[in-house]
């Protein structure tokens, strides 16, 4: 008879909607399919490193169960933003060992799971990693959970905002999250109409965007106007607008105010030009049905690679399915960026918006 495994589960770096559900699938599958033990490690190496985790069984989260977790943003579990680290690397993998673990699950995004892969290979943990990330930036899945979430929330605040812009005659200017990615800018522009959407990867002109918002005026009498604009997207010359946090850390910001002032500066007639940065109200909320459905489908698929004794893997959502490879095949390849002769590109070009200048 197979012995009864105790496997461990841990969410790293920035949070998103989806993650609980992850968990729940884990939870799920490990106790009724096959009777294992997992344990819930706290704030990712952070929970390692003082050898801190709890048992998770169906029953035992809340008076409701697990399946509440189906619709929780966060993580129950607590999560750490760029303090993962391979500083305390002994530590991390003594406190590992001292859980006495069969295998771990890590869902994270490229950074988190590149630290955890290395404290896997150095300490001989038998590692499975899922991705999660807003950014939608790693490579090989066409998903990571707390995307469709964050288009979603975008997408919720356009709407609203596009019926003050038109009440009032402004250039409402949106600002939002993916770092060097413009996924979500560009996924949620379309869905949500823009007339502008400036992204990382495409180089732009204030001259042709103004332009841009000048046509809607004399050729349309529109007088009001959504930009969206990816947090990445550097100015005119090649800036990076950033801000520091109260830790220190250097954050990506501002770039719409500088956007926004551009347009009221260039534009012929005055004009009112507001500035939404939607910040981390994209990584909040109850995860989308694809989101709930992804991650349940990774919970599982993760869950069943650690039966096959298949480590070293991230399972990938790939045409519907999920498909898992080497983790390596992901973290060394660049982040998945939009590619600027895409067809939702082509499709944004095609319905008159302004997406920055055409590729050579
Ligand atoms: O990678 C996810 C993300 O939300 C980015 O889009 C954003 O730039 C960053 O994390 C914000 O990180 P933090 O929560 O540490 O400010």
């Amino acid at each position: 008879m197979a012995t009864r495994k105790r496997i461990g589960i841990l969410t790293s770096g920035g949070d998103c909607p989806g993650l609980n559900c992850v968990i729940r699938a884990v939870v799920n599958h490990a106790t009724l399919t096959h009777n294992w033990e997992v344990l819930g490690i706290p704030y990712a190496t952070e929970g390692l490193l003082e050898g801190k985790a709890s048992v998770l069984n169906l029953h035992g989260l809340d008076l409701h169960g697990i399946d509440l977790l189906l619709s929780m943003g966060g993580t129950i579990l607590g999560s750490i933003n760029k303090g993962d680290t391979l500083e305390h690397a002994d530590e991390i993998i003594a406190g590992y060992k001292a859980l006495g673990l069969d295998a771990l699950i890590a869902i994270g995004g490229d950074g988190s799971l590149t630290i955890l892969r290395d404290l896997a290979r150095r300490g001989n943990w038998n590692l499975i990693g899922i991705p999660k990330t807003i950014d939608n930036d790693l490579a090989i899945t066409e998903r990571a959970i707390g995307f469709d979430t964050a288009v979603n929330t975008v997408i919720e605040a356009l709407n609203r905002l596009t019926y003050t812009a038109a009440s009032h005659d402004r250039v409402m200017v949106v600002e939002v999250m993916g770092r060097e990615a413009g996924h979500l800018a560009l996924n949620a522009g379309i869905a949500g109409g823009a007339d502008v959407i400036l992204i990382p990867e495409i180089p732009y002109a204030i001259a042709n965007l103004c332009n841009k918002i000048n046509e809607l005026r004399d050729r349309w009498g529109r007088r009001f106007a959504i930009i969206v604009v990816a947090e990445g997207v550097k100015t005119e010359t090649g800036t990076t607008s950033v801000y520091t946090d109260s830790l220190g850390q250097v954050c990506l910001r501002g770039i719409g105010q500088y956007i926004a002032e551009q347009v009221a500066h260039w534009s012929p007639n005055k004009i009112d030009a507001k500035v939404t940065v939607l910040g981390h109200v994209q990584r909040g909320g109850m995860p989308s049905a694809i989101d709930r459905i992804i991650a349940t489908a990774f919970g599982k698929a993760a869950v069943d690679l650690v039966d096959q004794e298949q480590y070293d893997q991230m399972v990938t959502w790939q045409r519907s399915q999920v498909v898992s490879v080497p983790l390596e095949d992901v973290l060394l390849r660049s982040p998945c960026l939009v590619s600027p002769n895409s067809y939702l590109v082509q499709t944004a070009r095609a319905l008159g918006t302004y997406i920055g200048e055409f590729p050579d």
